[in-house]
């Protein structure tokens, strides 16, 4: 198992990162915090962007990420196309991000949760194994936008004039 761990937050997930932090170094990890460094109001991409390019190019291979909602620093990190973010609300949806989709990155709701569930969900993504199988597939599928289902969205919201031309 990976010990090395990329972590980052704003100002309204930095108490929840700075738990996380003290905890999972009890244990024996390490990690690699990206900011944001105190609770004064920062923008988040400022600190997932560099956080997720790192895990993009695999110097680091898992990562945690913080912010009120979990929403937009998860949209930051889900533009790179080697990320799989998960926004992780409870116990099950975090076991199935990693079983069934392989994410790579938690983002985790600070304004939502307590310390001790956001621990409880960082433990469980950090220790559960993807099954691979048919979520191999589906996985493999996501970078690929052209593939037949989206060729068909496309067809399906063109006009009548413009479908024409393309038999
Ligand atoms: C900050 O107030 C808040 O907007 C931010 O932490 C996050 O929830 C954004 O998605």
């Amino acid at each position: 198992m990976d010990t090395l761990i990329a972590i980052a937050s704003d100002h309204a997930g930095f108490l929840i990162k700075e738990y996380i932090k003290e905890q999972l170094e009890k244990e024996g990890y390490v990690l690699k915090d990206f900011g944001c460094f105190s609770e004064q109001s920062v923008d988040y991409p400022d600190f997932i962007h560099p956080l997720a390019q790192s895990i993009n190019t695999e110097k680091y291979k898992r990562g945690i990420i913080i912010c009120g909602t979990g929403n937009g620093v998860s949209m930051v990190a889900n533009k790179y196309p080697n990320i799989r973010c998960a926004l992780c609300w409870n116990k099950d949806i975090t076991l199935f991000a990693r079983e069934h989709n392989d994410a790579n990155i938690i983002a985790l709701p600070a304004r939502f949760i307590t310390e001790k569930e956001a621990m409880e969900f960082v433990k469980l993504f950090l220790i559960t194994s993807f099954e691979g199988g048919r979520h191999k597939a589906r996985v493999d599928k996501i970078n690929k936008i052209n593939c037949g289902e989206n060729k068909w969205v496309i067809r399906n919201t063109m006009s009548k004039e413009l479908l024409q031309y393309l038999h």
